[in-house]
Parts: structure tokens; sequence; C-alpha cells
């Protein structure tokens, strides 16, 4: 089931941000035929648990359905007496396969599920190839990082700093970044103490102080949060103009934006098409990081993947995988598993970018941290890196020269 969900999630990646799609979902496969059950006189046999756990998809009718039956009761003959016909595993059968008729005095959605064992695979799947897989990759962008550093060094203002210096980003622009990037920094923090804390924490600080720590990341992810969308909005409504691409995008790429060669500096506007790829990443990511993350914030209330999935199916996406239809119907605890996932997945892919940008933003380029810090550039580095942008500005600067310079009266 894990090997499918990964196949899938190569797909939900590639195709859609809220897309989700794991093979857990899907109905049918190859189930393998029960062995007779005459023997276990229709309990499970030695051969149904084992295709369980082999995570086959097996016809479990037999142990739904066995639930009691209110008719084989013994009457009630007095207080003591029976209240049906249902024994102790018909009745847990009943709760694991939610045919209980549960009454529940807690409000709210689903709170009358009382066990949720289908979302066992959800569980193996958190606690371990969601932790493996993820904590690789952002080890593995950190290695590229650090080997980047080590090959091509920083890369340097090559001409003569002018000495002068011309305003790149206003206040607004600087504010919105670091109000962006200081949740995102905090966000990525206290949800790794959430998803890793249990098994990397507890050993070094004991359960006691881990659950003040893992209770404060809670707190601060899910108010942070806010800050965070904020931001995403703000960030988005103040460069998605500059954003846009275009052509001198194409002869950037070719030339690898010269991040693999000193002295090549192709021409960029304000920003170049590394920068938009990261920009659009940014809010795609973002939106998908927020939706699943309000899905989480209120339990139960947005659920989204039935209809993702709905979606998906319609455009035969997963089809075209070979993975067949993607279930539509589905329990609101799995409703949740989904966006738990998809949100980790979402943060892992996030995080190692920017881990990228951050370097590229600090010590990997000279003069480039001056821009979010004081919101001036100095012109040569402006020239350098965004020959097009530069041109424009100083163009502006001229014209306004020229407007403000007194007209020279007639003769
Ligand atoms: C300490 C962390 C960070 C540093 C030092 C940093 C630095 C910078 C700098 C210097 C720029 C402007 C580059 C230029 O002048 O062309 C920039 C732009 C940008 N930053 Fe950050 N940043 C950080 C974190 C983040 C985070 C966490 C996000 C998003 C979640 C983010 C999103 C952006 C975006 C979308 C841009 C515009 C596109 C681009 O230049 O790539 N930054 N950042």
């Amino acid at each position: 089931m894990i090997k499918t969900f990964c196949r899938l999630l190569i797909l939900a990646l590639s195709v859609a941000p809220l897309a989700w799609a794991p093979a857990a979902a899907q109905q049918g496969g190859a189930a393998e035929q029960p062995a007779p059950r005459a023997s276990t006189g229709g309990a499970q046999t030695l051969e149904d648990i084992l295709a369980r756990q082999r995570g086959e998809n097996l016809d479990d009718g037999f142990r739904r359905e066995a639930t009691g039956d209110p008719a084989r009761a013994a009457g009630i003959a007095a207080q003591l007496g029976t209240l049906g016909g249902a024994s102790d595993s018909d009745v847990f059968r009943a709760l694991r396969y939610g045919s209980a008729d549960v009454t529940v005095s807690a409000r709210g959605p689903a709170t009358d599920v009382i066990i949720q064992d289908s979302g066992m695979w959800w569980l193996e799947l958190r606690k371990g190839p969601l932790l493996i897989w993820g904590g690789w990759l952002l080890a593995a962008m950190i290695v590229v990082v650090l080997v980047y550093l080590s090959i091509r060094g920083p890369i340097r203002i090559e001409g003569a700093k002018t000495g002068r210096s011309i305003l790149r980003f206003s206040a607004i622009e600087r504010f919105s970044h670091w109000l962006l990037a200081g949740s995102f920094i905090l966000l990525g923090l206290s949800g790794l103490i959430t998803l890793f804390g249990r098994f990397a924490l507890i050993p070094i600080f004991g359960k006691d102080f881990f659950s003040v720590i893992a209770l404060a990341s809670k707190w601060i992810h899910n108010n942070v949060a806010w800050a965070f969308m904020a931001a995403l909005v703000m960030v988005f409504v103040c460069w998605v103009v500059h954003n846009v691409p275009n052509r001198a995008d194409l002869i950037w790429l070719a030339k690898g934006g010269g991040l693999f060669s000193k002295h090549v500096h192709p021409p960029a506007r304000k920003f170049n098409a590394g920068q938009k790829i990261v920009f659009w990443v940014v809010i795609v990511l973002g939106i998908s990081i927020s939706a699943s993350g309000l899905s989480l914030l209120f339990p139960f209330e947005m659920p989204m993947f039935a209809k993702t999935f709905e979606i998906l199916n319609a455009l035969g996406l997963p089809q075209l995988f070979g993975m067949g239809e993607l279930a539509t119907e589905m329990t609101p605890h799995e409703e949740m598993q989904y966006a738990q996932l998809w949100h980790s997945v979402v943060a892992f892919v996030f995080m190692a970018i920017i881990i990228a940008h951050i370097y590229l933003g600090s010590v990997g380029m000279e003069g480039a941290f001056e821009s979010m810090e004081t919101g001036e550039v100095d012109r040569q580095w402006a020239k350098e890196h965004h020959s097009l942008w530069y041109e424009e500005v100083v163009a502006e600067e001229q014209e306004a020269a020229s407007r403000e310079a007194p007209a020279t009266p007639a003769e």
C-alpha cells in the first residue's frame, strides 16, 4: 500500500497542488481469495491475516457483517439479563466497521467514530517513510548547497562597486518578504518538532520537557500560520507584475543564469527566471499548504480530498498512470489523514526549495542581502544581475530629472 501511495504521490506532485492520491484510497486491485473459513467457524483464517499483513485488498465482508444477531439473543429475564445477541468481539467489530449504534455526549463532526483502524496505513506512513524521505530531502538539499558553495563559491560582484546605490525594494516589499520569511521559518521549525519530536527530542529532553516544547510548537504553528497567509497575499500583490514570464527568461535559463560559470550575466528585468520560479513555487505551494493547513486547523469542517480526487478522475490523470479511479467517497477521518500527509509533503518540498533560496539570498551572492535589508543595492550589482531592470530605472531617473529641470527660456 505504501509503495502504491508513493507512486500516486509523484503523480499528485506533478499535476496539481491540491491533488493527493494515495493508493490506499483505491478500491479493488488484486485481491487474493481467502481460504475456506468453515474450519474457523466463519472467523478469519491465518491466510486472511497474512493477506492483510501483506497489504492486499481482502473482501472482509464476513467480518464486517459478523456483528451479532439480536434475534439470537437470550430474552431479558431479569435486571442482569442480556442486552442483545452480540458478544464483545461482535461489538468491537461493529465499532471498527462503523456500524455500531454509538451515542456520544461530545458534539462535533465524527465524534461518534470510536475506532478507525483503517487509518493504520496513514499512521505507518507518517511515522515511517514520511519522516525518512522528508528528512533525507532536507539533508540532500543542504549537501547540494554545500557542494555548490565549495565548487562555485559565493557569486561576487565582478566589476568595481560604484558606491552609489539604487532602490530595489520599498519598505512594504521588505516588510512583506520578512513577514513571509519569519513566519515560514517558525512554521517550518515548529512543524518539524511536531513530526520528529517524539523520536528525536524525547530521548534528549525527556517526556516532561518535550511536552512543553510540543505544546509551544503547536501554539506557534497554529497562530503564526495566519501571518504566513497574510504575507503570502502581500508578496503576491507586490510582485506578481514582475513575475510574468518573458522572452529574456528563456535566454537566462539557457545560460543557467550564470550560476554555474563566472563572467556570465544574462540580462534580466526586476526578477530573473530563477527568481520567477521561486516566486511561483512560493505562491502555489503556499496556497496548497495553507488550504491543507486550514483543513487541519478546523477538523472535519473543510474536507477537500474527495473533491480533488473527483477532479483528477474526471481529468483521467490517475487512469493515465495505471492507477484506476481514486476513491471519491471517504470518511471524515480519512479526509483529515490525507490533509495531514499532503500538508507535510508540500512542507518538505517547500523547505528544500527555500534552503536554496536562503543560501543565494545571503552568503551565496555578494550584495543580494542588502536589497532586502536596506532596500538599496550598489549600481554595479544591479547592472550585473538585473541589467534590463537597471536600464529601466536609469531611464526613469533621467526622465524625472528632465521633467524637474527648469525649462530653458525661449530666445
Ligand atoms: C533568512 C531567510 C531569507 C533570506 C536571507 C532571504 C533573502 C532574500 C533576498 C535577498 C531576496 C531578494 C533578491 C533580489 O534582490 O533579487 C529575496 C527574495 C524573495 N524571497 Fe527571500 N529570503 C529568505 C527567506 C524567504 C522565505 C522563507 C521565503 C518564502 C517562504 C522567501 C521568499 C522570497 C521570494 C518569493 C522572493 C522574490 C523572488 C526571489 O528573489 O527569489 N524568502 N529573499
